[in-house]
């Protein structure tokens, strides 16, 4: 392979991956949970989970795909000759499968916003900014579930039409317009009058916020912006090159979603204290205070809805590779069943994100174990699923696997990493996972 086409590929890999990993996650979940779980001790700890769990899970993960290169409900009995051990590749894509579902409401919310702003550009509505009810919008079962149902169906067009290559082009422009805004939206909301106790909130780890459910939160948060444990990234790495530089794709993806967490917190507490809201608001919190920022710009309806589009974006670079997970897996990579299995598991996603929708209207009533439908939805995949994948893989990574074969594609680097990384998956990383697994269940 020549130099430029190699360079050429690894871009490609990392363009594809970072748009797959960087999502709702980073902008929407790390801000409302850093404010229900103290701010800056949140922040703390997700940092920590990210760089000492995440990356070295993250590049296992790289390793795993790039040993198996196939789909991942095959690709352990591929690598180990065990065939139960596929159980952790059909986990991911359970773990995937309800994840589109919650994920599909956000989808549907940007949705709605963008329709709602550009009718205020146009006029038709009137008003401000700042008038836009989140709670009459997401309060209306039938609104919500159009919203979502045009999110998946968007997502089903791009899948089955297969032009994710050209959406990962895009994501050269589309991803550094969205760091561009969001550096905008930090300015502003930073300079607002009593901005600075949101800044505060948001930067000063409080030993006394570090609680055991935070803990566990944050390393959920750790999961689901990396896509841990889900298989996703196993997939990318599948479809890459041998020379694909592992660590350092690793690492980039990694910074890229520390960055675009850090820099949405920074984004929402210092406005959330200017306007006196409360951090503790939950899934709306983004979609509640936006609004108020870019109110107070020149302009704002128009960038506000040019952030929407890119917002909308992010979230479709995710979302085409949940469902390219399924049908990856349920077409085993023949291309004549795409269309028919793009459309069965977007109808049954859609399903099963109608209960996670109305969680925020007619349902909202109901709760159990970890709160309302959605957060359940939420709880089982950051919290039980994608750690119960990350764990399985880390024991046939470290306990099945040839170490010679790891070495090979792990690949050589002048800080000699492979052994503290192995040691990492093999011991130390299993029982962190378990410990805060098991102490959730007590
Ligand atoms: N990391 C994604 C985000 O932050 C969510 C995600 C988790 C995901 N697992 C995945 C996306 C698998 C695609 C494939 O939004």
């Amino acid at each position: 392979m020549s130099k430029q086409s190699q360079w050429k590929s690894s871009t490609g890999f990392i363009l594809a991956s970072a748009g797959s990993a960087i999502g709702l996650g980073a902008m929407w979940k790390f801000p409302y949970m850093a404010g229900i779980y103290g701010g800056g001790a949140f922040l703390l700890m997700f940092l920590v989970f990210t760089i000492f769990v995440g990356l070295p899970l993250l590049v296992m993960e790289f390793t795993v795909g790039k040993m198996g290169q196939t789909y991942t409900t095959k690709i352990y009995e591929k690598l180990t000759q065990k065939r139960w051990l596929n159980i952790i590749g059909w986990n991911g894509n359970l773990a995937v499968f309800v994840l589109f579902g919650f994920y599909s409401v956000i989808g549907g919310w940007i949705i709605i916003y963008i329709f709602n702003v550009a009718l205020q550009l146009l006029s038709f509505q009137g008003g401000k900014l700042g008038d836009i009810q989140f709670e009459s919008i997401i309060g209306s079962p039938l609104l919500t579930i159009i919203g979502q149902g045009v999110f998946i169906l968007l997502t089903m067009i791009i899948v089955m039409m297969g032009v994710e290559k050209g959406l990962e082009k895009a994501s050269k422009f589309m991803m550094p317009l969205l760091f561009i805004f969001l550096i905008v939206i930090v300015i502003k909301s930073l300079t607002l009058g009593g901005s600075m106790e949101g800044l505060k909130f948001i930067l000063q780890p409080r030993v006394e916020d570090i609680t055991m459910e935070g803990i566990l939160f944050a390393l959920g948060q750790s999961f689901f912006t990396l896509s841990l444990g889900t298989t996703g990234m196993i997939t990318y790495a599948s479809y890459a090159s041998k020379e694909m530089p592992i660590k350092t794709s690793a690492v980039s993806i990694v910074a890229m979603n520390i960055l675009v967490s850090v820099l949405a917190g920074l984004a929402i507490f210092p406005a959330i204290a200017a306007f006196g809201y409360k951090p503790t608001d939950g899934p709306g919190l983004l979609f509640k205070v936006l609004p108020k920022v870019f109110d107070q710009m020149a302009l704002g309806s128009t960038f506000y809805f040019i952030f929407l589009i890119l917002f909308l974006f992010a979230a479709l670079t995710s979302s085409i590779s949940l469902l390219e997970l399924n049908v990856s897996n349920f077409t085993k990579n023949d291309n004549s069943k795409r269309k028919s299995v793009s459309f069965y598991a977007s109808l049954l996603v859609f399903i099963i994100s109608i209960p996670a929708t109305l969680s925020f209207s007619s349902l909202s009533g109901i709760h159990f174990a970890a709160g309302t439908i959605f957060d359940n939805m939420d709880f089982l995949v950051s919290n039980i699923l994608m750690p119960l994948g990350a764990l399985g893989t880390t024991l046939v990574v470290g306990h099945v696997l040839s170490k010679e074969d790891l070495v090979e594609h792990f690949g050589k680097d002048k800080f000699k990493l492979f052994a503290p990384w192995y040691y990492l998956i093999k011991f130390v990383l299993p029982i962190v996972i378990i410990l805060i697994f098991v102490v959730q269940f007590i």
